[in-house]
């Protein structure tokens, strides 16, 4: 797709629900007694998957436009799959789905895409064998396909080696079947959409510090969810918005739960003229609309327990520092690397391709902000963060950028060009 420069970004938009916290909804809902009910549900390609794993594990899912309903079953209620899972291209779900298949009494396979089959599975495999799992990868390794027969589960404290939600919630679902406490404690505090939403289906669930804890056992009752929109898809609509030179967004109901507002953070650092307005709650995570000037952007350092916080928006805020004035450093971010593609790869090659100064590093990269970047052909690698960051990229490049195989976006966003291209005059 060839996405063309533009002067002027203008008008306001309504992004699309949260990913992870879509997901999150369908998997607790299910565990639930009696129906839950969800709206502003992202109907992105990922959180579809994890929909039809429920459908075949038992769980009757109505699907409408931007709502859901999931018939919960409780915590015992999921029946033995017909056939392997898939998951597709969505690392949240093949990770939690193996925390809560861990303690069932019966055994299932968990597939997906090429992407999936390359990523790190050990994370989860370890802690889960700790606690008494019977979970394998494929001939001997430690990557999907994965398969699990159901096990007697032990409660454990698990000190995770890396701050990673996904990981922390796999650990803290399989904590629902075990026999006794289970608790997580993180190098940084990863998002915590898991322990809010958890706690307010009636699990017993506390956090202090970096440490969750999960009493196994509880009855969780089916809620209503009114989904927040991402603030991940939110972000590249904050950066064409700094960067483009006349323009004025703005963007409704972001979600902005302080695990996952770095970007906001990240982007003030750097001279952001944002606003946050109609600050508010919904369904237990803080909410607001944003508005977003064009700004002269300036470098930053980006480092430390702030990476989780921002761990998803890195594409995007290397694309705003390589128009930024001065040479931003991305540090601690060696995860980049076990993403839908090797982001610290994909980012570096796709910028220096329009002519930027980027370097990459083991954990992160330098780029030397401030150069006109020109017109090249995006590879995405199949990544939908790349794909719609270097559609940003292309907003101010000279002659714009070939997106390829730009429809990988739908994993999270599936309208992303649409509303982009609206905004544009
Ligand atoms: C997610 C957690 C993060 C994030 C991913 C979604 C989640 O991954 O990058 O897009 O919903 O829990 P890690 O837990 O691997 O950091």
């Amino acid at each position: 797709m060839l996405i063309t420069p533009t002067h002027s970004l203008k008008g306001e938009i309504h992004i699309p629900g949260d990913k992870s916290i879509s997901h999150r909804s369908v998997m607790f809902g299910a565990l639930a007694h009696g129906i839950t009910e969800v709206t502003h549900f992202l109907h992105g390609a990922d959180c579809l998957s994890t929909i039809s794993c429920f459908q075949k594990l038992g769980i009757t899912i109505d699907t409408a436009p931007g709502c859901i309903r999931i018939h919960g079953k409780g915590l015992h209620g999921l029946r033995p799959p017909a056939s392997v899972l898939d998951v597709g291209n969505s690392g949240t779900t093949m990770r939690l789905m193996s925390g809560i298949l861990a303690g069932q009494p019966f055994s299932a396979a968990l597939n997906g895409d090429a992407s999936i089959q390359k990523r790190p599975m050990k994370r989860i495999i370890t802690p889960l064998r700790e606690m008494g799992a019977d979970i394998a990868g494929a001939d001997g390794t430690d990557c999907a396909p994965l398969a699990v027969k159901g096990a007697s589960l032990h409660g454990i404290h698990y000190m995770s080696p890396v701050a990673s939600a996904q990981v922390k919630s796999c650990v803290l679902l399989a904590g629902l079947y075990a026999d006794g406490e289970t608790s997580v404690t993180e190098p940084s505090l990863s998002r915590n959409h898991t322990e809010l939403m958890l706690a307010s289906f009636g699990a017993e669930l506390s956090s202090s510090g970096t440490t969750a804890t999960i009493q196994p056992d509880a009855v969780l009752n089916g809620q209503k969810i009114d989904v927040p929109g991402d603030i991940s898809s939110a972000a590249y609509f904050i950066a064409a918005a700094l960067l483009v030179p006349d323009a004025e967004v703005l963007i409704h109901n972001v979600g902005v739960n302080p695990t996952r507002d770095g970007i906001l953070r990240a982007a003030k650092a750097m001279n952001a003229d944002i606003t946050r307005l109609n600050e508010h709650e919904v369904s237990g995570e803080p909410v607001c609309d944003l508005l977003v000037r064009s700004s002269s952007l300036t470098a930053t350092t980006i480092e430390g327990g702030m990476i989780p916080a921002l761990i998803d928006e890195i594409p995007v805020l290397a694309v705003m520092a390589a128009y930024a004035d001065g040479t931003t450093i991305i540090r601690d971010a060696a995860e980049l690397k076990v993403k839908e593609s090797n982001r610290i790869e994909t980012i570096v090659s796709n910028l220096k391709r329009m002519g930027a100064d980027a370097e990459a590093t083991d954990d992160g990269m330098i780029i030397r902000g401030g150069r006109q970047l020109h017109f090249a052909e995006i590879d995405p690698h199949a990544d939908h963060r790349i794909a719609m960051a270097f559609a940003v990229a292309a907003l101010c490049a000279q002659g714009g950028a070939e997106i390829c195989n730009a429809e990988c976006a739908s994993v999270s966003y599936p309208k992303f060009y649409e509303d982009l291209i609206s905004l544009c005059s």
